[in-house]
Parts: structure tokens; sequence; C-alpha cells
């Protein structure tokens, strides 16, 4: 579930799959924020620094252009698994501590972070194929299962068990037969 695996597929290949996940459109808001991180990520592995230098001037730039245009913060450090898909842009806040599974699906005014401001690290870690709903706000040191779904505008605040589906606020487990739900 961390980026090691993505990593090691090199950027191209990681970047083509993206963008197949992403309906093959690169116009997409979220396929440009996932490449920026992609890019971001691969930068990192560029020795000696002086070479990376540029590069990482060339990320900051992106990064703030996709966090100031469309809306989406999505910080390198993120361990972002492969073909994960941000459907719609627009106010998704992404904790730089946060775990997020592979083909799992982030919608717009998504929020994954910290619970409490002195508790720094304490984000949440998303499972394979988690399929948040509009709106949703994931908080604090908490785990979603693989094949989870969060409903639109739920506030998640503990566990959510593998194929459950959680709704409202504070979120409460509805089903754990979901099998998924469409943009
Ligand atoms: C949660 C969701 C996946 C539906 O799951 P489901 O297992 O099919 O649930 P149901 O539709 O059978 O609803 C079960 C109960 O949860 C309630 N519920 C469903 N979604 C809810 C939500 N987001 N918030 C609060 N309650 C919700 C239903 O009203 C129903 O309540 P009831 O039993 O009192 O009648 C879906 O409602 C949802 O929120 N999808 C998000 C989709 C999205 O973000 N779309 C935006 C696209 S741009």
């Amino acid at each position: 579930m961390n980026n090691n695996e993505a990593e090691s597929l090199g950027l191209w290949q990681q970047l083509k799959e993206d963008w197949v996940a992403h309906g093959r459109d690169w116009t997409k808001p979220g396929f440009r924020a996932v490449a920026v991180y992609r890019f971001g990520v691969w930068r990192m592995t560029i020795e000696p620094r002086l070479l990376r230098a540029p590069l990482s001037l060339l990320y900051r730039s992106l990064y703030r252009k996709v966090r100031n245009g469309y809306g989406i913060e999505l910080p390198y450090t993120v361990q972002l698994g492969r073909r994960v898909v941000i459907e719609h842009q627009g106010t998704i806040v992404i904790h730089g501590y946060c775990h997020i599974g592979d083909d799992s699906i982030i919608r717009q005014g998504v929020t994954l972070g910290l619970r409490y401001l002195d508790r720094l690290f304490d984000a949440p870690k998303l499972g394979k194929r988690v399929n948040i709903g509009a709106g949703a706000v994931i908080l604090g040191n908490i785990t979603i299962g693989d094949d989870a779904n969060i409903g639109a505008n739920a506030v998640v605040l503990s566990d959510v068990p593998p194929g459950a589906t959680a709704v409202g606020i504070p979120a409460k487990v509805i089903s754990s037969q979901k099998t998924g739900i469409t943009s």
C-alpha cells in the first residue's frame, strides 16, 4: 500500500497507468495532480542534490499551480498507491502522512487529515479500492479497510472494516457487502 511498489515501475509507466485510470484524459485536474505528485516523488531519487535542485524548483511551482488552480493538495510525502483516481477537483486536502491504497477513488471536497492539531503524525490509512464519496472527511490515525465505501459528506472518526460502507456524522457502518459506487 505504499508508493515503493509504484516507484518500482518507473515514472513513465506510473503516469501511463494513472492516465488510463483517469479515462485517458490528460486535461483532468485529478490526473494532473497525480502526475505532479509522481514527479515530486521521482525527483527525490535523483542524485546528487545539485542535479535535483532545478527539478525540485519545478515540482514546487507545479504543486502550487495544482493547489491554487484546481484546489487539490496532494504533497509528495503521501504514500499513494497505483492508479489512484481523483475523480473531480476542488477543496481536496490530503495530509502528507496519509496512505492511500491502489485503485482508490477520491472525489471533490474530500479531506484526509489530522483530527487534533497537536498529533502531527496521526493521519488516515486507506486500503486498496477505497471509494470515497464527495465531501467526505476522514480524520486521525484510523484505518479504512480494502474495498470500503465512504458515503458523501461522511465524517469518519474511527476504523472502517474491509468491504463496509460508512455514512453520516459521525460515520457509522451500514453495510459490509457493498459492491461499489460510481461517479
Ligand atoms: C453510501 C452510498 C455509497 C450508498 O451505499 P448503499 O449501501 O447503497 O446505501 P443505501 O443507498 O442502501 O442507503 C442505506 C441507508 O444509508 C443512507 N445513506 C446513503 N448514503 C448516505 C450518505 N451519504 N449520508 C447519509 N446517509 C446516507 C440512506 O438514506 C439509507 O438510510 P435508511 O436505511 O435510513 O433509509 C451512497 O449513498 C453515497 O453516499 N455515495 C457517494 C457517491 C458520490 O459521492 N457521488 C458524487 C459523484 S460526483
